[in-house]
């Protein structure tokens, strides 16, 4: 059975002070988590989440990793840095990275590989934008980026979770109907199955985009859909918290 999981992609927001207050709501307003639940702050955060994070259950992530293994790289930070710093996991893909700093899915299957060979777990963001959307290529879109990126760089040990966010629905407010996000998971889903390294029933698929303490249930209600993965709600401890409430709630049932 697919385990659920809650992730947090604090994206380039915060301070010490801030980070130390959303450690502390989030210290004392979460029971230990029964679902898998991952944090994502900024690189120079990760050691402060480490020490003042009290949870038990709790993962930490990188937002992203160097494509290079080390050496004279100024300004990376590599998969390597990351699994030492304590990260099991590492979000790859994202679409600010495709959009702002032109990561192809090439250059982002050398992430992975990378990523995969510290055994970092990889959080593999795919998803269309709204002129894809409107053309009818989000499939096609969607396809292209898992199996460009997915095919040449695992095996069967690599830990894979994907992450379903269309690119117009992050921090716009908007978001995919639950209808639309189960409809393109299931379409993930299926693509997967020709991935050889990969079980396709085991692979745990989020939804990403303007996911909030209100809307998140109405995806944990769809069959395909086991989790979220979440920017600006998850800033905010006590709409996090209430997220991987109803994760766990959807899990028990
Ligand atoms: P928002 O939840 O702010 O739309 O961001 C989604 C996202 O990009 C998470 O990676």
């Amino acid at each position: 059975m697919r385990q659920h999981m809650v992730v947090a992609n604090w994206k380039m927001n915060g301070s010490r002070g801030a980070v130390g207050h959303l450690l502390r709501g989030l210290n004392s307003s979460m029971q230990s988590p029964r679902c898998d639940v991952i944090l994502a702050p900024g690189y120079l955060h990760i050691d402060q989440v480490s020490r003042e994070l009290t949870l038990t259950g709790v993962s930490l992530a990188g937002q992203n990793c160097s494509e290079y293994s080390d050496g004279p790289y100024t300004g990376e930070v590599s998969a390597k840095m990351l699994a030492d710093s304590g990260c099991k996991w590492v979000i790859l893909g994202h679409s600010e990275r495709r959009q702002y700093h032109g990561e192809t899915n090439e250059v982002i299957a050398s992430k992975i590989e990378l990523a995969c060979s510290e055994n970092l777990g990889v959080i593999y963001c795919v998803g269309e934008t709204i002129t894809q959307r409107d053309s009818g290529d989000a499939q096609s879109v969607v396809r292209e980026q898992l199996l460009t990126a997915l095919n040449s760089s695992i095996n069967e040990e690599s830990r894979i979770v994907i992450a379903y966010e269309p690119v117009w629905a992050i921090g716009t407010g908007l978001t995919a109907s639950p209808n639309e996000a189960q409809i393109m998971h299931s379409y993930i889903r299926e693509n997967l199955r020709s991935i050889e390294a990969i079980n396709a029933e085991d692979t745990v698929i989020l939804y990403g985009g303007s996911v909030n303490a209100v809307n998140a249930n109405d995806f944990f209600s769809q069959v395909d859909i086991d989790g979220v993965l979440v920017g600006g709600a998850s800033l905010d401890a006590e709409a996090f918290c209430r997220i991987v409430d109803m994760a766990t709630l959807k899990r028990e049932n």
